[in-house]
């Protein structure tokens, strides 16, 4: 048990407790819970302890051995000790983006929150991998890379895994096939404007454009960008099944340095050459991952129509980063 990684998971809401709940199912990590305590009718609950002790039995009942436990944290910082010895940390928590709120406005919140995160990963985990799920999930990658000065390649975001599944569900849903045959990848910011690469997305080899008519791939682009919407308009929150596996599949292939193609939220630089304009900021783009995080960053041939919807959805991620860095640069001096 001892060759087991740790994972610590900060936020153990929806997507944080699931993420939880299935490491433990697979066995594949020892799993650490952080979050707040919630008040009610002024009983003090805490809940972060309650879900990681469900976890247990559960691993218990299904003979998986792995250890996890849950840790109350406060807002400002306090209990966090026990991120020490983590090898990867993912970030969830924050505050969900509420009727009225625009994405400024969120983005200002959670970065109060990953402020806080950051310093004390840093403080206990200088060496750990970190995957930001946090929305808008561009910039909070951005932010935990600049608080956080850690390597360029061990701050992840997860969104392109979750809208690829997204896609691919909506072609296996259209052409009743199986999901293993689909290859579908989406790239580009995790908003309305993200690129699925209809180009490169294929059946058995075949491309889907070969397969489907014009109009049933501009429905399935529309619904693959409102999948998240679509979820919310239903349950009254956002989705937490298929953002958790795509954590896990991201987990999985660091834990086990199994190099796989997936689309996630990396800084873009000189580096890979200029990636379609974008120099500075993080967007999703497919990437090698590993035992060392993102070990490479691939840049993929795309047709004009794709060019196009990927300069809109990247300069919307661009905007906001400009407005970022100057509440960063703000809080710098002060
Ligand atoms: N410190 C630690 N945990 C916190 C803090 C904080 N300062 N503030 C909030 N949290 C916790 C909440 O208590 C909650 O349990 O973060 C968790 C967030 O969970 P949910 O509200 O259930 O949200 P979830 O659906 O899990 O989504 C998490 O992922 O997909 C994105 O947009 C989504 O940003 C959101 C994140």
């Amino acid at each position: 048990m001892e060759s087991r990684k740790t994972v610590s998971v900060v936020g153990a809401g929806n997507v944080g407790e699931h993420v939880a709940s299935l490491l433990s199912m697979k066995g594949i990590a020892n799993v650490k819970m952080f979050d707040i305590p919630r008040e009610v009718n002024g009983k003090v609950f805490e809940p972060v302890k309650g879900k990681a002790l469900d976890i247990k039995q559960m691993a218990a009942g299904m003979g998986s051995d792995v250890y996890v436990e849950g840790y109350t944290v406060t807002p400002d910082g306090n209990g966090y000790e026990n991120l020490k010895g983590s090898d990867i940390v993912v970030i969830t928590a924050g505050f969900p983006r509420r009727p009225g709120m625009s994405r400024e406005d969120l983005a200002e919140r959670n970065i109060n929150i990953m402020q806080i995160i950051i310093e004390k990963i840093k403080q206990y985990a200088p060496e750990a991998i970190l995957i930001v799920v946090t929305n808008p999930v561009d910039i909070m990658t951005y932010v935990a890379l600049k608080l956080s000065g850690f390597p360029k390649r061990k701050v992840i975001g997860m969104a392109g895994v979750l809208d690829s599944s997204r896609f691919k569900a909506l072609i296996v849903d259209e052409l009743k096939v199986s999901p293993k045959d689909v290859n579908a990848y989406v790239i580009g910011g995790h908003g309305n404007e993200m690129v699925p690469l209809i180009s490169l997305s294929n059946v058995g080899g075949i491309p889907i454009k070969d397969i489907l008519p014009p109009d049933k791939i501009e429905d399935i682009i529309n619904r693959t960008r409102f999948g998240g919407g679509e979820i919310v308009n239903f349950m009254g929150t956002s989705a937490y099944h298929a953002p958790a596996f795509s954590v896990v599949s991201m987990l999985e292939a660091i834990i086990f340095d199994t190099k796989r193609i997936l689309p996630c939220s990396v800084y873009l630089d000189g580096e890979v050459g200029n990636y379609y304009g974008v120099d500075g900021f993080c967007v999703g783009v497919p990437v090698k991952l590993g035992v060392n995080g993102v070990e490479d960053i691939i840049k993929i041939p795309m047709i004009e129509e794709e060019k196009r919807m990927w300069k809109e959805s990247v300069e919307s991620v661009r905007k906001t980063v400009g407005m970022v860095e100057d509440i960063l640069r703000e809080r710098s001096t002060h």
